[in-house]
Parts: structure tokens; sequence; C-alpha cells
């Protein structure tokens, strides 16, 4: 695995021009339009590069791209891997390690995900303040290198007090309506029953989808500061469970959009570099 990281870090500098960012921002599903906002863009397919999977669900184009955002260098992911496409832990979180590897010191991850806190509303941008990982495979199962990180992370602060205070003073200054809660990450590919809201909602959970935990496990093993958005596409509130269509998922985070650029770019272009 160290040489793979290697050997594909070493191709994706190939590649770039100019200088590496500190930043990467994984874009979710409806999402990947956030890269119209990026500047000075370069990409690369995914197709291109060495030992990255293949992302396989419509609306993830699978790109990386290098620019700027806020007058900062960050790199973006325009698609990511979900354990529902078939890949293993090792490879949903493979392009962390290939950020990690690069320099890469702060992570930025969006994702769609359904509402069950009976105060969201569809198109909300929920903060994610914590997680709850329901996924069955563990992404650090197995032998731990050093070199990646310590055997037995912590996980108290997986989610920066400091950046979140940050997006909240930004998000009063601009007027956006945000949320904040605890994400459930679980394997899908199913949305959930109403029983399976109900549950998770009891447990703790503010949201729930299908990603962004193993990744946000893998930045934190590597030692990367963690920023996290859910755009709530869709509500499993006790009452109001109604059809949930990918669709709609798309639909309802392409109407947060910019709502959610808006909070990225300036948290963004604040970082002292
Ligand atoms: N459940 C799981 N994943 C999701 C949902 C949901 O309701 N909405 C978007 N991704």
């Amino acid at each position: 695995m160290l040489e793979q990281i290697r050997q594909t870090a070493d191709y994706v500098r190939s590649r770039v021009e100019g200088e590496m960012p500190k930043t990467a921002i994984i874009l979710g599903t409806g999402l990947g339009a956030l890269v119209d906002h990026i500047e000075n863009k370069q990409f690369i397919p995914y197709t291109d590069i060495p030992n990255f999977p293949l992302s396989t669900v419509e609306g993830h184009s699978g790109n990386l791209i290098f620019g700027t955002l806020g007058g900062k260098r960050v790199m973006g992911m325009q698609g990511r891997f979900h354990y529902y496409e078939g890949y293993d832990m090792k490879q949903v979180t493979f392009p962390v390690r290939v950020m990690k590897a690069l320099g890469i010191s702060t992570l930025f991850v969006s994702n769609a995900a359904g509402g069950m806190n009976p105060a969201f509303e569809i198109g909300d941008i929920m903060i994610i303040t914590d997680h709850i990982n329901l996924f069955p495979e563990h992404p650090l199962r197995g032998k731990n290198f050093p070199e990646l990180g310590t055997r037995f992370p912590d996980m108290s602060d997986a989610y920066s007090s400091r950046l979140i205070k940050q997006a909240l003073k930004i998000a009063e200054e601009k007027g956006i309506r945000v949320m904040q809660g605890v994400y459930i990450g679980t394997q899908g590919p199913t949305f959930e029953t109403p029983a399976e809201y109900r549950y998770f909602h009891r447990i703790g959970g503010d949201a729930v989808g299908m990603s962004t935990v193993p990744e946000v496990i893998v930045a934190r093993h590597g030692g990367m500061e963690v920023f996290g958005v859910s755009v709530i596409t869709d509500l499993g509130v006790e009452g109001v469970v109604e059809v949930a269509t990918h669709e709609d998922v798309q639909r309802a985070a392409e109407a947060a959009q910019p709502r959610m650029m808006e909070i990225m770019r300036e948290l963004v272009s604040r970082f002292e570099e």
C-alpha cells in the first residue's frame, strides 16, 4: 500500500503545474458543479491516475482538480468512491492517503444526506459536528503503518471545532441558514425504512448518508484537520418520511450548492498560509 500511495502521489505531482495545495475538498452527490467556482483549473481524470479506482455512479464525473478558490490553492475530488459500489474500504479511502502524501493538511468533505432532525428542511446545510460509524468494515482494519498514522487514532475532535466556529461565523455574516448535527454513515445503497430513520435518530443521528465517515477516519489517522458539510436532500423525520430517489437527492443538492460554496470559499480564504 505504501508503494502504491507513493506511486500515485508522484504521478499526480508530475501532472500538476504550480504549487501543491494544503486544502482538499471532496465533492459529494449533486455537488460536483462546485468546481465551476475553482479558478485556473487543471483536471486529472481518475482514469489517468495509477492505482485509482473508477467512479461508477451517475452524478460523479471522476476528476481531481487543482486550482484556486478564495485566493488559495485547492485540490478538489469531483466524484468519490462509495462502499456500496463494491470497493473495499482501502479503495474508498485511497485518495485521502494520496492527499496526505501530497502534503494536504486540511480536508473539506461534503455529501448529500437524509435529515432526521425535525428542525431540518430539504435544502438545509448541516455542518457536521460529529459522526457515528455504522459501516460494516473499518478503513483502518489490518496492519497499521506508523508512517501513515497511529494504531489507535483519537476521534474526540474529528470535525475541527475551530473550523466549525469559523464556518458558523461566516454563515451568520452572510445570512446563510446553517444547521449543525451528527452524521451517521451507513453502507446503503437502500435509503432507510421509516423504522431505520427512527432508529438512527434515536441513537443520536441528525442526518444519514452513505459516505464521508471512511474518508474522515483516514484523514484523522493522517493528522489532517477536517471540516464536513451535509446538504439535507430528503427527510426521514417521523411522520414525514417520503419517497426518496437519486434524482431528488441530486436536485436538492444542486439547489444548495451556491450557499455551500460561499461558506467553503470564505473558510478557505481566511486560512493562514
Ligand atoms: N439516506 C441515506 N443516504 C442518503 C440519503 C438518505 O436519506 N439522502 C441522501 N443520501
